[in-house]
């Protein structure tokens, strides 16, 4: 049994997940044992299959692999910095998780989401987060967020056309449905004060169940 608390951030590309994140990680760190990290990446090893599933210059990278890449990066990031830190009783929040591999592997890429889900198994076991926040937004208007954001690294994934996209947001409305005791969906079309806020009050009010377990 974890002592700590695991919650994870997820969404398609130019949601705000990552900016909402460390907002929020800030304003809790002050009540909170705050770890914030992020999936593929995190600890050095991870860091390094990230730059190799992400690297533009490898379109020939079958789906498979990339399946398999994210899960043994994040089998190694788990053992690393996740369980350690859940079992120091932290508060772990991960930028992306299992559900990002369901969605783009399993349903954007088409291998599946059961299949995905059992390469997943074998990296991490029983381990599913306590709470998931689904960063919801369409993709055109996600796309054209990213492009405005000129500092932000453009990856493989980027590259890809509307429709990888608009998988990607399918993909995430049927993951959602599969777990509703888990996933709670934002509309992050909304200006970002709000949408941190939102997030706030649902994360707030779990760490005040989790306190009191
Ligand atoms: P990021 O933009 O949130 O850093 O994520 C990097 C990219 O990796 C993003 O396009 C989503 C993709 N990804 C997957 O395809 N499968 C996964 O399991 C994870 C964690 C990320």
């Amino acid at each position: 049994m974890t002592k700590g608390l695991f919650i994870t951030f997820e969404g398609p590309e130019g949601a705000g997940k990552t900016t909402v994140l460390q907002m929020l990680a800030e304003n809790l760190q002050a009540n909170y044992p705050i770890v914030v990290t992020r999936e593929p990446g995190g600890i050095t090893i991870a860091e390094k299959i990230r730059e190799v599933i992400l690297n533009p210059a490898h379109t020939e990278m079958d789906p498979k692999t990339e399946a398999l890449l994210y899960a043994a990066s994040r089998r190694q990031h788990l053992v690393e910095k996740v369980i350690p830190a859940l079992d120091e009783g932290k508060v772990v929040l991960c930028d992306r998780f299992v559900d990002a591999s369901l969605v783009y592997q399993g349903y954007a890429r088409g291998i599946g989401i059961n299949e995905v889900l059992e390469v997943n198994r074998f990296a991490i076991e029983n381990l599913m987060p306590d709470l998931t926040i689904y960063f919801d937004i369409r993709p055109e208007i996600g796309i054209e967020r990213i492009q405005k954001h000129k500092g932000r690294e453009v990856n493989r994934l980027d590259l890809e056309k509307i429709e990888f996209h608009q998988k990607v947001r399918d993909g995430y409305q049927l993951v959602s449905d599969l777990f509703p005791e888990r996933i709670i969906t934002v509309n992050a079309e909304l200006p970002l004060d709000s949408v941190l806020s939102q997030v706030e009050k649902t994360v707030i009010r779990q760490l005040v169940e989790w306190k009191q377990s």
